[in-house]
């Protein structure tokens, strides 16, 4: 059993924090900016809340986060009662947040200032998978204090990796977004012409997902998407935040990323539309507006 701390008990963190606790048997201290939400899980799975992040992470061995953004992130290590604040020596802080691999650098080096450890470890899965602790957990780090963090973050996941250096995981991350964007496009062009060709897509999905077009979104969107119903899911803002850190680093790293720049055009389609919190799947309502 390890002393821990989560800041941030957003969609994702919440569940999480609650596996730490349940399935883990940690002792848990939990903080989010909006205070009775902290309440409300220390309610449910019987934690410590805290005031502020220094205030969660003093005398913790690691130390969880899970914000929207690098300036939340920020916000909740580096500046004012932020966790580095107390931090103590040896702790690990893992930041589950997606976020860009620049920030993650940064903030390894002022966790190194405070001779703790800085592991960006990115998630994949979505809301349920936070909730049934089977998320995808992709990590940039040190490999001693991997070591030590991967049996802790097991608790939520069905795969934990090492990805290479700090702000690995989170590149991993982003090559995610990439292979998602394009297919989910692709995905939608096929189901707007199964319709106009008149043909039934139950049918066409149930033959063509066992061949070689199948995919996690096939199989978890086709019946949404073919339904119009596009209000629960991962919301095109967020998308739109990943793939700005996307098209950030691609223009770094010199990568050629067209498919990736025309579909977040796209979503910037479906915002005008007023779709900020539907599902990504939702790309199929711009072509049948
Ligand atoms: N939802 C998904 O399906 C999914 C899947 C994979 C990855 N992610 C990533 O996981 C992260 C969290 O997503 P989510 O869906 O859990 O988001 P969310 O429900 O909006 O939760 C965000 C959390 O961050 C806190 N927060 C935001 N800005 C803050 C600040 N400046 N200071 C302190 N706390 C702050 C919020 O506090 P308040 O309660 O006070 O607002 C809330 O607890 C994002 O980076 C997202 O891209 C999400």
């Amino acid at each position: 059993m390890a002393k821990v701390a989560f800041i941030g008990l957003g969609v994702m963190g919440y569940p999480m924090a609650g596996h730490l606790k349940v399935r883990g048997g940690h002792e848990l201290t939990v903080y989010n900016r909006t205070a009775e939400k902290a309440q409300k899980w220390a309610t449910a799975f019987g934690g410590r809340t805290a005031a502020t992040p220094a205030d969660a992470a003093d005398g913790q061995d690691f130390v969880f986060s899970c914000v929207g953004n690098d300036d939340d992130l920020r916000s909740v290590t580096i500046g004012k009662d932020g966790a580095f604040e107390t931090i103590k020596p040896g702790a690990v802080f893992i930041d589950n947040t997606t976020a860009s691999a620049e920030v993650a650098r940064e903030l390894y080096a002022a966790a190194h200032a405070k001779n703790a450890h800085f592991i960006d470890a990115p998630v994949s899965g979505g809301q349920a998978g936070a909730e049934n602790g089977v998320l995808t957990v992709m990590c940039g780090g040190d490999e001693d204090a991997f070591d030590r963090a991967k049996p802790v973050i097991a608790v939520y996941a069905r795969m934990v990796g090492l990805m290479g250096p700090v702000g690995a995981g989170q590149l991993t991350k982003m090559i995610n977004q990439i292979c998602i964007a394009g297919l989910v496009q692709g995905l939608a062009e096929g189901i707007h012409f199964g319709k106009k060709a008149g043909l039934d897509i139950e049918k066409v999905i149930d033959v063509i997902s066992k061949g070689a077009a199948g995919s996690w979104q096939m199989e978890n969107r086709h019946k949404t998407m073919n339904a119009g119903k596009y209000d629960f899911g991962f919301a095109v803002d967020w998308m739109r935040k990943d793939l700005d850190i996307v098209l950030a680093e691609a223009r770094r790293n010199g990568a050629k990323l067209p498919v990736t720049a025309l579909v977040d055009q796209f979503y910037a389609d479906i915002q005008a539309l007023g779709g900020n919190r539907w599902d990504t799947s939702s790309l199929l309502a711009r072509l049948e507006k």
